[in-house]
């Protein structure tokens, strides 16, 4: 697991995009929970940082699919699956776990 960000730059209810791990990674905060997706739709590529959170979804800003926070999996569309990452938090960090995906 390597530090990514601190827990302070990603507000309640706010996201961050990181550069880790030759990637981008969207950082989610959701009640103090943090999740990390990959910033790149599964479907037709467009960046997630500008995607609707709710209800432990992510909507994609481009055509709407919505992505589980914690799987990855599309409602609409199965196929399609939002890569997701083990995250962890230590003190003020988050730490992500490029290694770990949550949805393999
Ligand atoms: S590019 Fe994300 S739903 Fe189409």
């Amino acid at each position: 697991m390597d530090i990514v960000a601190k827990i302070s730059e990603v507000p309640n209810f706010g996201s961050k995009v990181v550069s880790a791990f030759g990637r981008e990674i969207l950082l989610v905060n959701v009640k103090g929970i943090i999740y990390a997706v990959e910033n790149e739709c599964p479907h037709q590529g467009s960046p997630m940082n500008a995607a609707v959170v709710k209800d432990g979804y992510i909507s994609c800003p481009r055509h709407g699919y919505r992505f589980s926070l914690i799987d990855g999996r599309c409602v609409e569309h199965p196929e399609c699956i939002l890569t997701t990452y083990t995250v962890q938090l230590k003190v003020d960090d988050i730490l992500v776990d490029i290694g770990k995906r949550q949805n393999l």
